[in-house]
């Protein structure tokens, strides 16, 4: 094999194969390598495929390039390990997997030792996007990304007249970017499924109905990706029986783990992001499939149905959502600002929240109001001081009230619309009841509080027994 090869890609699962048609496609001659030799012999040219990873490296113009696109945790090191021995110093290791981001750091540096370049880097579009253009959140060292970036920006996904990709910080800047991407996915996916619970147990709506809902949402100003193919699952045949593949799907998702340690990240940082716990949370409890059948059995509720008016419970619906989806950003995004201060990423929000707008799995209309908020101030504590988005909000409030308040009724649990809503009854709280909390701290442990009026630490001799 001549060595012109521009990139080498390792893992041919659905990502890698799709990515690697889009690389070339766009004119740059790549090679594909897996373990598997099946996946290998289905390479049809232009695409090329290597039977082993020396084959991959050699094939490859120096400085070498290779994406890993494997699963996340002991198949990166190993895929690394398998590539070392065939590299050179100033070749450069593109993770473009869901890594944990503290792995993306170790790997670098243990790689930097030995003078390979390392980039992790966020893919998100699944299947589709790997193949006609993802959102790509790179991050690591400066030198690989500039060196890679004119095949980067080829192959990303459009938005605004740019390419999404950018450069987001050192380390694992990119990694952390796509974890807290799947967070919010997470986030939105469970207010999606607390609204089709409403609307199917509340309103009864069959599935051709909740398919128009959803449509007419993904036109408006709900639109984005996760909204279209929501109106999209509905139309879906069941192709082993009669009606449609969503009635016969189980009511349990698994879960990879991005979600889960979002919120375990936000919470050592000490960072409330409800909307995101409550999501990880569903899913658990999605997943006790049994204990809830039986648990179904012997403990009732009140009776589902709404018997108001229907047209205006899904504006209120509607209006809720997109109250919803912008407080779940709120709440990433302010994670990013922690953990960027922590890790010193130096992330640049309006670039994540404009890499964001095309390709991935959450773009949405609303990035585009985010992105101008973080244009008009690059320092934005949160998402909900900023004038047209605390708006958006404030003004919708009461359909969030209102939704959440159908739930409470109808015994429709709906965790991601009330942690929304206490999120933002929390931050707009200039007094929260933590004075109660320190008292009763200092009370039964002598843990000692601080006071509103001046400065010091207190313990109180607390009487009244
Ligand atoms: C993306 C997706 C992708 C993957 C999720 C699914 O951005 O393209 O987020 O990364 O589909 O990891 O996550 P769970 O299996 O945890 O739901």
């Amino acid at each position: 094999m001549m060595a012109d090869g521009e990139i080498g890609v390792i893992g041919l699962g659905v990502m890698g194969r799709n990515l690697l048609l889009n690389i070339a496609e766009k004119g740059f001659p790549a090679a594909g390598y897996d373990r598997n030799p099946e996946k290998v012999r289905a390479l049809a040219p232009p695409l090329r495929g290597a039977r082993e990873p020396k084959e991959l490296c050699d094939g490859l113009r120096a400085p070498r390039a290779i994406l890993l696109l494997v699963p996340a945790g002991d198949p990166v090191d190993e895929a690394i390990g398998e590539l070392l021995p065939h590299l050179d110093e100033g070749d450069v290791i593109v993770d473009g997997g869901n890594s944990f981001y503290r792995d993306t750091d170790r790997r670098a540096a243990e790689l930097l030792d030995q003078g390979i370049a390392y980039l992790g880097m966020g893919i998100s579009g699944g299947e589709e996007g790997a193949r006609l253009g993802p959102s790509l959140m790179p991050g690591g060292s400066l030198e690989a990304f500039r060196r890679l970036q004119p095949l980067l920006e080829k192959i990303a996904a459009q938005a605004g007249g740019e390419p999404c990709v950018a450069y987001l910080g050192p380390g694992s800047a990119g990694h952390y970017v796509k974890l807290v991407h799947n967070g919010i996915e997470y986030g939105i996916m469970e207010l999606i499924a607390e609204s089709y619970d409403l609307m199917k147990r509340g309103l009864g709506l069959d599935d051709d109905a909740l398919h128009e809902v959803y449509r007419a949402w993904s036109e408006g100003e709900l639109s984005g990706y996760l909204m279209e193919i929501t109106a999209r699952v509905f139309l879906q045949p069941d192709d082993l029986g009669p009606g449609r593949l969503i009635d016969a799907i189980r009511d349990s998702a698994r879960q990879k783990g991005t979600g889960r340690w979002t919120s375990q990240d936000a919470m050592d940082l000490l960072v409330p992001v409800p909307g995101i716990d409550a999501a990880v949370t569903m899913r658990n409890l999605m997943a006790a499939r049994d204990e809830r059948a039986a648990a179904s059995a012997a403990l009732h509720g009140p009776d589902p149905r709404h018997a108001g008016d229907r047209d205006r419970f899904l504006r209120a619906l509607a209006d809720a959502l997109h109250a919803g989806i912008v407080l779940t950003f709120a709440q990433g995004m302010a994670l990013l600002r922690t953990a960027s201060a922590h890790n010193d990423y130096g992330l640049d929000l309006e670039r994540v929240a404009a890499i964001w707008r095309g390709g991935c799995i959450i773009r949405a209309a609303l990035l585009e109001p985010i992105r101008a908020a973080f244009a008009r101030r690059a320092e934005l504590p949160n998402l909900l001081l900023d004038a047209e988005l605390g708006r958006a909000v404030t003004e919708r409030q009461a359909s969030l009230r209102e939704t959440v308040r159908a739930g409470v009724d109808l015994g429709i649990p709906l965790p991601g619309f009330m942690a929304a809503l206490a999120y933002f009854d929390g931050y707009r709280s200039a007094r929260l009841p933590g004075n109660l909390i320190q008292a009763l701290r200092d009370l039964f442990g002598a843990h000692t509080y601080e006071r509103a009026d001046r400065e010091g630490v207190f313990h109180a001799p607390w009487t009244g027994r």
